[in-house]
């Protein structure tokens, strides 16, 4: 048995509502890196996706941020980040969500972004498009670099690693209306899907980040691909590059250097 949208739609509420429940109380942090928190609230709504998950669909797969990868059947896989901005969460600050994508046979057919601040549930099914609390949503027709709002993000080895997306920032400053960082790269592939940004780029990001933003933004008219050009942003510790058609080959241009 596969799960339907409303299905998916239902459990990134109610994990969103833990989410919402504890912002702004003080919290428990672990470092999981130098600067990669995580929280109880983390742990709580991951412990309530996976129970739900396993209640409804025993046997399917599971690869959820906080607990791995868990056996099941390889055919049906859930791709679950249980809270997407967790340094945001830990500082109170409100951009954050859930993020829930499932697979069947590699490909991701469903994916749900729910963000409970502002109650947005971003959606989509495979072949039949993306949603806003039920409304249609696409991409901007932005096609120049002068013309258009960027965000991006910088992932945990920022310190350490000498490829850490500063040099692409401060160049695609120069080039656009603004570049922003708001801390979620669910909901960044949101607000290209939605055209709120015209294009999303980040390098290092696990397949829970991205899978169902991926998928919303895709079905929404973005054009996505791994900073190549490529098709393999799925795959852990790769890059993503999601923008309006018109406006991706200029970004990704810029983003190889040229
Ligand atoms: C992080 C956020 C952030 C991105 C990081 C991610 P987390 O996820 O999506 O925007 O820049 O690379 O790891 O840790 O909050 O689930
Ligand atoms: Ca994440
Ligand atoms: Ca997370």
């Amino acid at each position: 048995m596969q799960p339907t949208l409303s299905d998916v739609e239902s459990l990134a509420r109610q994990a969103g509502e833990i989410l919402r429940a504890g912002i702004g109380l003080s919290h428990k942090v672990d470092y999981k890196g130098a600067i990669d928190l995580v929280t109880e609230v983390d742990h709580r709504s991951e412990a309530h996706l996976l129970g739900e998950i396993r209640r409804m669909f025993p046997g399917h797969r599971i690869l959820a941020e906080e607990s791995g990868a868990q056996s099941g059947d390889n055919c049906c896989i859930w791709i679950v980040d249980p809270l997407d901005g967790t340094v945001n969460y830990a500082h109170g600050v409100p951009i954050y969500g859930v993020s829930i994508a499932f697979q069947v046979d590699g490909a991701t057919t469903l994916g749900v972004v729910y963000d409970p601040t502002r109650d947005e549930c971003f959606s989509a099914q495979l072949g039949h498009g993306a949603w806003l609390n039920g409304a249609p949503v696409q991409v901007s027709q932005t096609s120049q670099l002068n013309d258009s709002l960027l965000v991006t993000g910088f992932s945990y080895d920022i310190r350490t690693n000498p490829n850490n997306n500063l040099d692409h920032f401060s160049r695609l400053s120069l080039l656009t209306q603004g570049v922003r960082r708001l801390g979620s790269a669910a909901l960044d592939l949101c607000y290209v899907a939605c055209g709120r940004f015209d294009g999303f780029w980040e390098l290092r990001l696990s397949p829970w980040d991205v899978a169902a933003g991926a998928l919303i933004a895709q079905e929404a008219g973005a054009k996505v691909t791994d900073i190549h050009g490529g098709s393999n942003f799925l795959a852990p510790h790769l890059s993503i590059v999601a923008a309006a058609p018109l406006l991706h080959p200029w970004l990704l241009a810029t983003l190889q250097g040229e």
